[in-house]
């Protein structure tokens, strides 16, 4: 069962995940530090935080490697693109090299975007024989349907349970629907699952969860069981 930490706002959750990234980026014993960002609107305060004192100061940014957990086919300078979004509130304002971020290149054909960054995931990895890494903290959001990062309800495919990452096509809100996606191959070799879930449409698919029976397919956040990693959700009060 992981572990729910209830928030009275959203900004303080934004605040306690901004601690927990230092305590975690800072307290890793391992050279570098990998992380797989999610988009969507709930991070934008959490990046905001991380790009301003005392938090921008006191992180490793040499060491950290941003990588995304899902991304929007779009191009880097397109509103929907979850690269785009962490630029702006966070990349443009931190002395992070440019060879540490590794975006998911959108504005590419579907087949080869796929490629392209499970090459990069290939040559992050920090320990041989494996084909992408053990993330240091995957940031996790959900949305009221239960869907985190691409993974959306429905049948899970043979591709979501062989490949690391996948292509799809999903409609959420008003945002683009041609995805790439990480699958719980990867999130579940994470050494931390953290998901930020804020706003009270989301409560009923929270419950459901977490506390209602297993039912992955129709809610695929279930799906995200570390196996060996911790896994926190950081929940606001509604
Ligand atoms: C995306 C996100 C997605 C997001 C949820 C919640 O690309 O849209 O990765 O999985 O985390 O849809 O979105 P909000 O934070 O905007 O509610």
């Amino acid at each position: 069962m992981p572990n729910i930490h209830a928030f009275a706002t959203q900004s303080d959750l934004s605040a306690a995940a901004a601690d927990l990234f230092v305590q975690l980026a800072t307290a890793s014993q391992k050279p570098l530090f990998f992380v797989a960002l999610s988009g969507g609107s709930t991070p934008q305060a959490l990046f905001k935080l991380l790009a301003t004192p005392p938090y921008a100061n006191a992180l490793p940014w040499e060491q950290i490697h941003f990588f995304w957990g899902d991304e929007r086919l779009v191009s880097p300078d397109d509103p929907g693109s979850n690269y785009g979004q962490a630029k702006a509130l966070l990349f443009d304002h931190v002395p992070i090299p440019a060879a540490n971020i590794h975006r998911v290149k959108g504005e590419l054909p579907s087949g080869l975007a796929i490629v392209d960054y499970v090459d990069q995931l290939n040559q992050a990895v920090d320990d041989c024989g494996r084909a992408w890494p053990h993330f240091d903290l995957c940031l996790m959001g959900m949305g009221a349907d239960g869907h985190t990062a691409s993974l959306f309800p429905g049948p899970i495919s043979t591709v979501e349970k062989t490949q690391p990452v996948m292509t799809v096509t999903a409609v959420y809100e008003d945002r683009p629907a041609n995805r790439l996606t990480l699958t719980p191959l990867v999130f579940n070799d994470a050494r931390y699952v953290l998901f930020l879930v804020t706003g009270e449409k989301k409560a009923e698919a929270v419950t459901a969860v977490l506390h209602g029976p297993p039912d992955p397919e129709k809610w695929p956040a279930q799906r995200i069981q570390p196996h060996h990693g911790q896994m926190d959700w950081f929940l606001d009060q509604a």
